[in-house]
């Protein structure tokens, strides 16, 4: 009875200090992965910002955005966006705009691709602060 406590009892022990190491392995591992990729996050952060933009350009003429709007328009379609009756002064309405459009015309777009667009047209057109 005693002995079997005491093998009972040293099992547990010995894979307790195995499962330790293993776990400071991993979190040594974890911090050593973690902590360039955090650096890398936080100083990417405008280099992202351009691939969001070349994605919003790239989209608009993918889904040919310019196109039916130059048929209503004239031009390359752009004056949509500077007209003087514009709909849209905050990028928060772009966004609904951008929204809108997918969802009217049917254009497939994920919250991302509509999120990469008005962040496009931001920058080339509208250039909102907020
Ligand atoms: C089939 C035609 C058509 C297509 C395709 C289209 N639009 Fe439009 N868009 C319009 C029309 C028409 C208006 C003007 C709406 C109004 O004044 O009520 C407009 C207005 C807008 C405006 C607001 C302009 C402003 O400041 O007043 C934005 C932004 C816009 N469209 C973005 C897009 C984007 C982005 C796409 C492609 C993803 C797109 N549209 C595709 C027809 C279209």
């Amino acid at each position: 009875m005693g002995h079997r406590i005491g093998a009972t009892y040293t099992n547990p022990m010995k894979s307790c200090d195995l499962s330790l190491r293993a776990h400071f392995a991993r979190t040594f591992i974890g911090v050593v992965i973690t902590f360039p990729l955090l650096i890398i996050f936080a100083f990417g952060a405008p280099e992202s910002n351009s691939a969001l933009l070349d994605s919003g350009k790239k989209l608009v003429s993918d889904v040919k955005c310019e196109a039916c709007h130059a048929s209503k328009r004239g031009g390359d379609g752009s004056s949509m966006y500077s007209r003087q009756d514009r709909r849209v002064t905050t990028i928060r309405q772009l966004s609904t705009q951008v929204g809108r459009c997918n969802n009217e015309l049917n254009l497939g777009l994920f919250p991302d691709d509509e999120a990469a667009i008005a962040a496009y047209l931001n920058a080339k057109h509208y250039k909102f602060k907020d």
